[in-house]
């Protein structure tokens, strides 16, 4: 199948590498010229494991284009698809213009039936607004499809090539034989392509997302009660999560939800009930008790050295919103950082990904070439990504280069009991202290 896909942002490049590989034919689109040049030399743009071998083998094969002209990318294409931005406005509702401004630019240039999909996380009534954008300039058949993206970061590529389920959300029979011909490589396990409305498809991927964010919300209210209570977080999730009806995953306690889709789409789900006057309390909690968790440790860390920080250097390990990513879009590490600074703490720090992404954001911070570098010195290490390298770490060269042996960790990497037969101050996230 010839397939468009307009946006080589990280969903884009996802989708298009990914459809190229079952053997489709696809250019990707997108307006930015130094992206597309990079991206015509062989430069991936995003760092996401496995997708570059992807990218190369269908790049060399000749399955993989970009450009950027819309007409060009579209020529002959059967499905489109549109994966573009939809940053929060002010008010904290996705803003459409980038969608809404291509479905106009498509209307003028489409020169034959094709299905356009929404792979955005798009407010309930999209696509019937991307359709009425559409037929304003429209001269042949269309439809517009709804199928929300579900992959996470760091695990995009299997994500994508072995989905739980597809949604698809569309009342027209001739999108949905497209749809079904598209999918059929990925979904041979038996994992089902569910169909549905549009507007339901549209409020599936906010209802999962906003799911998702209050289970480990939950968590971590939980785990702040455990604290009080001299429970473990980590038995709870143990003896919950073997409960077939809850579930394993996303059951871990922490520093808070980061990352480009949670928070957004929590805070777009939240704008979507005010608009239709429905008070959606159990979200508005989630958002308050996530913002509250982000900072959990700075109290501990400021009680610590008796409320002072000046003159401190506070060694953090983790800056990424979670491993496998260099992603630090709302990452807690962020936050913390800057009011470390604020406080008159200097700031030594590693992650393996995140630090090109941080450095412009936050150039008052020293960036080490290891974890071990960024310990040099420091009066104590704080925790905020679960990156695997940090989990055995030598506790000897972790005692031998701290000034104080003491760890805020949170992302409960450690055993408080392991941690207290070293000799460490040790503060996590809904476990005993040890101090
Ligand atoms: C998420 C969804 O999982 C995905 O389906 C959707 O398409 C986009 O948003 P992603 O943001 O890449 O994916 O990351 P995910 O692995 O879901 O983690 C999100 C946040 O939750 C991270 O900050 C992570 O640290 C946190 N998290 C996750 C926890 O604090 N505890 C957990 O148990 C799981």
């Amino acid at each position: 199948m010839k397939i468009a896909v307009v946006g080589t942002g990280y969903v884009g490049l996802v989708t298009g590498t990914c459809f190229s590989e079952t053997g489709n034919q696809v250019v990707c689109v997108d307006v930015n010229e130094e992206k597309i040049k990079g991206l015509q030399n062989g430069v991936m743009p995003i760092y996401e494991p496995g997708l570059d071998v992807l990218f190369n083998r269908n790049v060399e094969e000749g399955r993989l284009k970009f450009t950027t002209s819309l007409k060009e990318g579209i020529e002959g294409a059967e499905t489109i698809f549109l994966a573009l931005p939809t940053p929060p406005g002010e008010d904290g509702s996705a803003d459409l213009k980038y969608i809404l401004k291509v479905a106009d630019d498509l209307g003028k240039l489409m020169t034959q039936y094709a299905v356009i999909v929404d792979k955005s996380t798009v407010p309930v009534g999209t696509a019937e607004l991307v359709s009425a954008a559409i037929s304003r300039n429209a001269t042949v058949d269309f439809d517009v499809v709804s199928n929300p993206e579900f992959l996470r970061e760091g695990v995009a590529v299997e994500d994508f090539m072995k989905p739980d389920r597809v949604v698809v959300g569309t009342g027209s029979e001739r999108a949905k034989k497209v749809m079904e011909r598209l999918y059929a490589p990925l979904v041979r396990q038996g994992n089902p392509i569910i169909f549905m409305d549009e507007r339901s498809a549209e409020m599936t991927k906010y209802a999962a997302n906003a799911f998702l964010a209050m289970k480990i919300t939950f968590m971590n209210e939980i785990a702040n009660l455990c604290e009080k209570t001299g429970a473990n977080v980590d038995h709870i999730r143990r003896g919950i999560g073997t409960d077939s009806r809850i579930g394993k995953r996303f059951l871990f306690a922490g520093i808070g939800y980061g990352g480009s889709c949670f928070p957004k789409d929590v805070q777009a789900l939240a704008k979507t009930s005010a608009d239709y006057a429905y008070d959606f309390r159990l979200l508005n909690a989630v958002m308050e008790v996530n913002k509250d968790q982000k900072r959990k440790l700075l109290p501990h860390l400021l009680a610590y050295f008796g409320g002072d920080l000046k003159d401190k250097t506070i060694a953090v390990w983790g800056l990424a919103f979670k491993p496998y990513t260099d992603d630090i879009r709302e990452a807690p590490a962020l936050e913390n950082i800057r009011e470390l600074l604020d406080l008159g703490a200097k700031v030594t720090a590693y992650d393996p990904e995140g630090m090109p992404n941080t450095k412009a954001l936050l150039p008052g911070v020293t960036y080490c070439h290891t974890a071990y570098a960024a310990l040099d010195d420091a009066d104590a290490l704080m925790i905020f990504t679960e990156w695997p390298q940090f989990r055995t770490p030598e506790f000897e060269k972790v005692s031998a280069l701290l000034k104080n042996k003491v760890i805020f960790d949170g992302r409960n990497l450690y055993e408080p009991e392991h941690m207290k037969e070293l000799g460490f101050a040790y503060f996590s996230i809904g476990r005993e202290t040890v101090s």
